[in-house]
């Protein structure tokens, strides 16, 4: 990697020094004169060398040079201020700012509590098994609906938005608890309803009674919101009980052990010495004669299923509401809202006209809900490293306003997964895409490079493994932007020269977009003219049956047996092609010189050019070349010798052995995803012959082909289902994944639609590929409540993780057929 950096030196030629001896015949004075300078000019080197080392430092976390990308934020855009934008809760709002007010939702059932805190429900949390949850509409801007079943109970939560005021207007939830079985009825439930501001939010709340008709609720006052209220307000149903705490909380991340360290366990003498479980009101402690501020209010309410509470946020500025929203004008709200939900989505995707059922179309909007409705919005710091840092150092803090691959495991940013989820959140609304690429590009540094995974922030801190926190500025991940400011173009050219905001945005990206392209086509080059190579793949360890590649997004999948500088990478040619192409276009659309991107990609996509570095003509298919071997397997170590008598405790851990000797080659013996890249990306030309090769490859089932979708590597390859350490289940080597199988009905459909003498048969495969795709994912979607991370390519079940809306909900754009 240090290869591509520039050598650590100093120019000598510039030196303002005497390089040689002044004087030959030094008399004493002279010579100590002569050596205080070498050693004045040794000073300076070192000097210099510092400044530049210290320069070359602190690179990494400077940002990119140039004007903003976000230039409204907060309470510049009133009707995103407030929103869903927790995205690792199971509801939760708070506002777009860095430090905000935030309110959520936790729930258990009182029989089900463990000492420990395990049966509250808060975060979305995999192992709370629960049988759904997923927004089923959600506009993300103005309402959402949710629909959470926990066992035999049903929870809904929706909020609406009401814009007045200066402070980003009102807002009420509306959390209601039910169940269809009979025997269930009348059982109690508690949910606890709070707020809480961070540390560094200035302002403070408190407990607040508004009479009878309402529960416990808050009032407070803080920069961004002004002065505010949130009332409770039991809108149906029994409630047994109420509660609340008001305490000062150590963080965001720990307001459910907050809680737990509070409830109570009490007898209501009154009650016939029920025993409940309650919260404590006030628990200020008394610092130096003073009580300290409360940052934490929740309000628990134990009712009996079913019931319904409103919770109702008032700005303090709104001074023309008619009345509260709550009650039956919630209701009546609420229907309004959604027809116009109903409207619009069928307006974008025409599913109705396309001849779906109406439970198809459900299922579609749920998908696009949860996408959108996921939608976060997170403040912090990543932690990264260059070649010049002594270790992690901090990126600047910045904001990031992103949709995430995965509510539950995934709940925060990821580079490549965002130019997928760009695709059908720039269709469903395209000022809210754009604002999502200004956030991305604003985490550009001064060298071009974005971090690839984002991790802002301690709640979503203490949900990553501490390996994956600190991002190299060597690593890439593949620049799916591109593809999402493609089909932009493609979707919406008319809409975006009519439209002054739009084509602006774009001018103002656009340098950003030159340096992003550089960077890549700098610092990912490979040894060869045309070539590429993925950084950050570990040549030295022996604990990995394939050193991962990360960074190509597609982490286990196989590559090069030892990777050295001789790699060459197919997918990532491909990725560099494809962003050349859509630099092209956006330097035509702005009037900006096109030629150098033009020339670049005529040079990518020259089939010719292609096949000589990539296509393997003893296995007849693209693949990447490197120094491989597939003679390896994972085993125990050999014993250490131990000394006679003496048991030494063996280390278990199994370790790679290579059989063979590696040899530079072509990785052909290994047919996936990474094989199809020309394909995938249409860089094969429509007439080429190896088109038909790649086209019978995906349609054979000894290879990709599944009635699931492609499977990711070929049942003959090697690795096939491998493990790739002991611990490592196989994830890229074998099971369907659905954003490369929507590249690859998106490619399909391109070649049937260009004239060529494989049109037809383009055809009929996208017609099969994408109902197969379509069919499974939906099926699974009905048997298990979700849709998920990757599919099995033997039975086509859903696995790993879930709910996983993030590229998965490709799926609403395959069904619409918009590419
Ligand atoms: C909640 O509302 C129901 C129905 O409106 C009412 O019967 C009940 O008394 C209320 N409970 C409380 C605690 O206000
Ligand atoms: C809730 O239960 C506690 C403990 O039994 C009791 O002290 C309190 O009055 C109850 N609150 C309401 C509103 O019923
Ligand atoms: C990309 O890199 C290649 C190789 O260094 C260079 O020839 C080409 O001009 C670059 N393309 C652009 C658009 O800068």
């Amino acid at each position: 990697m240090a290869r591509q950096r520039k050598p650590v030196s100093v120019d000598h030629s510039n030196s303002k020094f005497p390089k040689k001896t002044q004087s030959q015949n030094a008399n004493k004075v002279g010579f100590f004169s002569y050596w205080k300078q070498v050693l004045a000019c040794v000073c300076l080197v070192v000097a210099v060398c510092v400044g530049y080392m210290g320069y070359l430092e602190t690179r990494v976390n400077t940002p990119f040079d140039d004007q903003k990308m976000v230039i409204k934020s907060g309470l510049d855009v009133p009707d995103r201020y407030w929103g869903s934008y927790r995205s690792g809760l199971y509801f939760g709002m708070k506002t777009r700012d860095p430090y905000s007010l935030v309110t959520g939702l936790m729930w258990y059932f009182p029989q089900q509590l463990r000492p420990d805190g395990g049966g509250i429900r808060h975060w979305c949390e995999e192992g709370d098994n629960l049988n759904r949850y997923g927004w089923t509409e959600h506009d993300g801007r103005t309402f959402g609906i949710q629909e959470i079943q926990d066992g035999p109970f049903l929870l809904t939560t929706s909020f609406i938005k009401k814009p007045g005021g200066n402070h980003g207007g009102d807002w009420t939830a509306r959390i209601s608890i039910t169940t269809p079985h009979d025997q269930f009825i009348g059982q109690q439930l508690s949910i606890i309803l709070y707020s809480a501001i961070e540390e560094k939010t200035k302002g403070w709340i408190k407990p607040s009674h508004f009479g009878d008709k309402f529960l416990t609720g808050i009032i407070g006052e803080t920069d961004g919101l002004g002065s505010f209220n949130i009332k409770l307000y039991n809108n149906s149903g029994e409630i047994e009980n109420e509660s609340y705490l008001s305490c000062s909380a150590q963080g965001l991340h720990v307001l459910k052990e907050t809680v737990v360290a509070s409830l109570r366990l009490v007898t209501d003498r009154q009650k016939g010495n029920q025993k409940r479980i309650v919260l404590p009101g006030e628990l200020l402690p008394i610092i130096d004669g003073k009580r300290s501020e409360p940052n934490f209010i929740a309000t628990q309410i134990t009712g009996k299923i079913p019931f319904e509470i409103d919770m109702v946020f008032e700005s303090g500025s709104n001074m023309d509401r008619s009345s509260t929203l709550m009650g039956n004008k919630y209701t009546d709200e609420l229907k309004e809202r959604r027809n116009e939900f109903n409207i619009k989505f069928e307006n974008v995707f025409k599913l109705s006209s396309k001849g779906y059922k109406n439970d198809e179309i459900l299922f579609a909007k749920a998908v696009l809900s949860n996408l959108v409705g996921g939608i976060g919005y997170f403040y912090g710091a990543s932690r990264v490293e260059s070649a010049y840092t002594r270790g992690p150092v901090p990126y600047w803090k910045a904001p990031l306003y992103t949709a995430v691959p995965s509510r539950s495991f995934f709940p925060r940013g990821f580079l490549w997964d965002e130019g997928f989820h760009g695709l059908l959140i720039s269709k469903w609304d395209l000022d809210i895409e754009f604002d999502i690429i200004n956030h991305w590009f604003d985490l550009m540094n001064v060298e071009g490079w974005i971090p690839r995974e984002q991790i802002l922030g301690h709640e979503a801190l203490s949900k990553v493994p501490e390996q994956f926190v600190t991002q190299k500025n060597s690593n890439a991940n593949p620049p799916t932007f591109f593809i999402t400011l493609h089909f932009i173009l493609n979707n919406f050219v008319d809409k975006l020269t009519g439209k002054e905001g739009q084509l602006q945005n774009l001018e103002r990206l656009y340098p950003r977009l030159q340096a992003w392209f550089d960077w890549f086509n700098n610092t990912q080059l490979g040894d060869l003219p045309g070539t590429y190579r993925w950084r950050g793949r570990d040549s030295t360890t022996n604990r990995q049956l394939n050193p991962i590649t990360l960074t190509s997004g597609l982490d286990d999948y196989p590559r090069a047996s030892h990777p050295n500088v001789d790699e060459r990478h197919i997918d990532l040619r491909c990725w560099i092609a494809l962003a050349s192409s859509t630099m092209s276009e956006i330097a035509k659309l702005l009037n900006r010189n096109e030629q150098k991107y033009t020339n670049t990609y005529s040079y990518l996509s020259d089939n010719k050019l292609l096949d000589e570095l990539h296509w393997s003509s003893n296995s007849e298919s693209y693949s990447d070349f490197g120094l491989h071997t597939d003679a390896v397997v994972l085993k125990c170590p050999p014993p250490p010798k131990s000394p006679p008598g003496y048991q030494v405790p063996q280390n278990l851990e199994k370790i790679r052995i290579v059989l063979k000797d590696p040899e530079l080659r072509f990785v052909d013996s290994t047919f996936g995803y990474v094989s199809l890249f020309p394909f995938l990306l249409q860089i094969i030309d429509v007439n080429s012959p190896k088109l038909n090769k790649v086209l019978d490859d995906i349609k054979n089932p000894e290879l990709l082909w599944t009635n699931y979708g492609l499977r990711s590597l070929a049942k003959s390859a090697p690795m096939y289902m491998k493990k790739n350490t002991e611990h490592d289940p196989p994830y890229w080597r074998g099971p369907v994944w659905i954003n490369l199988n929507y590249l690859a009905v998106r490619a399909l459909n391109y070649y049937s639609k260009k004239e060529g003498p494989y049109s037809q048969k383009s055809k009929l495969i996208y017609n099969e590929l994408r109902s197969n795709l379509i069919n499974n994912i939906m099926k699974e979607f009905k048997r298990t409540g979700y849709v998920w991370e990757q599919y099995n390519d033997k039975t086509g079940e859903g696995q790993r993780s879930r709910p996983f809306t993030g590229w998965t909900s490709l799926v609403v754009l395959m069904m619409g057929e918009i590419y």
